[in-house]
């Protein structure tokens, strides 16, 4: 008859078997992970939750695989550590890819442990962190990789705008395994030579284009923060990485049911944006820093800013007002003077979309002359991009209170919020001038007649610039109008939205009942 081992040697077998499913790929490819300059799965996971504590779930799930000698290379945990904690003492979901195991490869079980992870923290509300650190689909498991990765994708749909969901980037990507992270809400990717993303690596550009480019130049943080606007964030470290992925959380709250979370942050609600005004010149042309200007609103001159390297024409991010959590969307004179390109549309019209989806206020700052002209835009259809912000902003629900502040010309006063297309409450600053166009061009289309004809042009068109430069270079025929709510002092710019946030707060809106809008993409 078999008899059990006393329950001291269970105990013990059970802890040896644990330290062998912590030790992942075992010491040496520890070491080696460590000689990347990278971290292991569990160190990352230690540094982002609270006293380093996490619960793990499938802690001894493995492959089932047996091809190419997989029967032979079983490892506790299939190359993924997934489970809960607390970070700032709110439960968060994390998985962390285990490069020391099968180059953290992408099988069945793998991809079975993050979707695990994913249907609790849908269960209960709780956002997900994902750090990727993966050779992508298991060569070996064949097309049930590739089915792995399909139901890891749909969880990461199913999620959306309903939980958060971080992404940190801390290892290659390549192939199909970049679209994970592209799926989620947002992406940190630390610089430097063992982190990169990319559909198709170095080798094969190199063969079916002919160009050679290195992996940094093709996949890199830099250029993804920069040029591709793949990645929200580009951070010097894992640890780094960590931090802004805490950061990013303390903005957010747990799902799409909570109010994101409320910080006294000593910050009076009612004070001067001191010194405000001091920052537009007085010439139209002159362009200075928005961000100067989000300083001085917004609690103790926080701001976490999102694609900040990236289309950098439009400024998006998230800060706090009166301790209440807000997103700015604010033009930026500093680059093309504020106008709208494509970039700057995509970015902004997923900024707003998030923010609806979890119940962020939205705060326009504007500044903008239009939207960018030109045969490089129309044709890579600015039309349809330009159109994303207009879609976001009227389809969204949550408060919305836009500050003109110098320029809001044409379509893309609009693309900023206005009445009309849903903005709550719209104030202007006496700098603001609202219009159709800019003086010039509006002069030389409804006066190119009298222009042409006339013995001194250039006379004429001063004159008339002149005259439709008073007439609507300010905010008064558009508030006589009604369209702006209220003109104010700059200085009473932070005493506005705080009235306006508070007064918003019990703001109910609903849309036609459908199954989903079909915004231009
Ligand atoms: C199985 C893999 C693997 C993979 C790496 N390994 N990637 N095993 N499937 N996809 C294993 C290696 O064989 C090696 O095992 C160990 O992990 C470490 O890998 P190295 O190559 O030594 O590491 P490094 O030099 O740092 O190079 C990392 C890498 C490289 C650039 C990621 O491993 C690589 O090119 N891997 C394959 C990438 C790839 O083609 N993946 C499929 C992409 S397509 P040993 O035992 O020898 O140390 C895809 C489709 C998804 O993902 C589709 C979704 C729709």
């Amino acid at each position: 008859m078999y008899e059990k081992p006393p329950v001291e040697k269970l105990i013990e077998e059970l802890r040896q078997l644990k330290e062998k499913a912590y030790k992942g790929g075992g010491d040496e490819r520890i070491q080696f992970q460590h000689s990347k300059g990278k971290l292991t799965a569990r160190e990352r996971l230690a540094l982002l939750f609270d006293d380093g504590k996490f619960n793990e779930i499938m802690t001894f799930a493995t492959t089932r695989a047996t091809e190419f000698g997989l029967d032979k290379q079983r490892f506790y945990g299939d190359g993924v550590v997934t489970g809960w904690g607390k970070v700032d003492g709110r439960t968060v979901f994390a998985y962390a890819q285990d490069f020391t195991v099968l180059g953290g490869s992408l099988g069945e079980t793998h991809a079975n442990k993050i979707v695990r992870a994913y249907e609790l923290a849908l269960k209960v509300g709780a956002p997900v962190v994902g750090i990727n650190d993966s050779g992508g689909a298991r060569i070996q498991e064949g097309a049930l990789s590739l089915e792995g990765y399909g139901a890891v994708f749909k969880m990461n749909v199913m999620a959306s705008g309903v939980i958060p969901q971080i992404t940190i980037m801390a290892g290659p990507a390549a192939g199909g395994a970049v679209y994970s992270p592209a799926l989620t809400d947002f992406i940190i990717m630390i610089k430097g030579d063992a982190y990169y993303m990319f559909v198709t690596g170095p080798e094969i550009t190199k063969v079916v284009l002919g160009e050679e480019v290195s992996f940094q130049d093709l996949g890199g943080a830099v250029v993804h923060a920069t040029k591709s606007g793949v990645v929200h964030f580009m951070v010097d470290s894992e640890q780094e990485a960590i931090n802004l992925t805490k950061r990013l959380l303390s903005y957010l709250p747990s799902n799409n049911m909570e109010e994101p979370p409320y910080i006294d942050t000593g910050d009076p609600a009612d004070r001067d944006a001191t010194g405000v005004e001091q920052i537009v010149p007085n010439d139209a042309a002159k362009p200075y820093n928005m961000r100067e200007i989000i300083y001085k609103i917004v609690d103790n001159g926080e701001f976490l800013e999102v694609h900040k390297h990236w289309a950098q024409n439009i400024i998006v991010g998230f800060a706090r007002i009166a301790g209440n959590v807000v997103g700015i969307v604010a033009n930026n004179p500093e680059e093309f003077g504020g106008s709208i390109d494509i970039d700057a549309a995509d970015k902004a019209a997923r900024f707003i979309r998030f923010c609806d989806a979890f119940n962020i206020p939205l705060i326009s700052l504007v500044d903008t002359p239009g939207y960018v002209p030109g045969t490089d835009q129309e044709y890579k259809g600015i039309i349809r991009h330009g159109a994303k912000m207009l879609y976001a902003f009227a389809e969204a629900t949550v408060p919305k209170i836009t500050v003109i502040v110098r320029k809001s010309y044409g379509g893309a006063h609009i693309a900023m919020s206005i009445k009309s297309l849903g903005a709550d409450l719209v104030y202007a600053w006496p700098t603001a001038e609202i219009a159709v166009t800019g003086p010039e061009g509006a002069v030389r289309i409804l006066y190119r007649k009298e222009i042409q004809q006339a013995s001194n042009p250039d006379d004429v068109l001063k004159q008339r610039i002149a005259e439709y430069r008073k007439l609507f270079a300010n905010p008064y025929w558009a508030a006589e109008k009604g369209l702006v709510d209220d003109v104010i002092e700059p200085k009473d710019t932070r005493r506005v939205i705080v009235a306006g946030l508070e007064m918003l707060k019990t703001k109910r809106e609903y849309r036609y009942p459908k199954k989903h809008g079909n915004i231009p993409l």
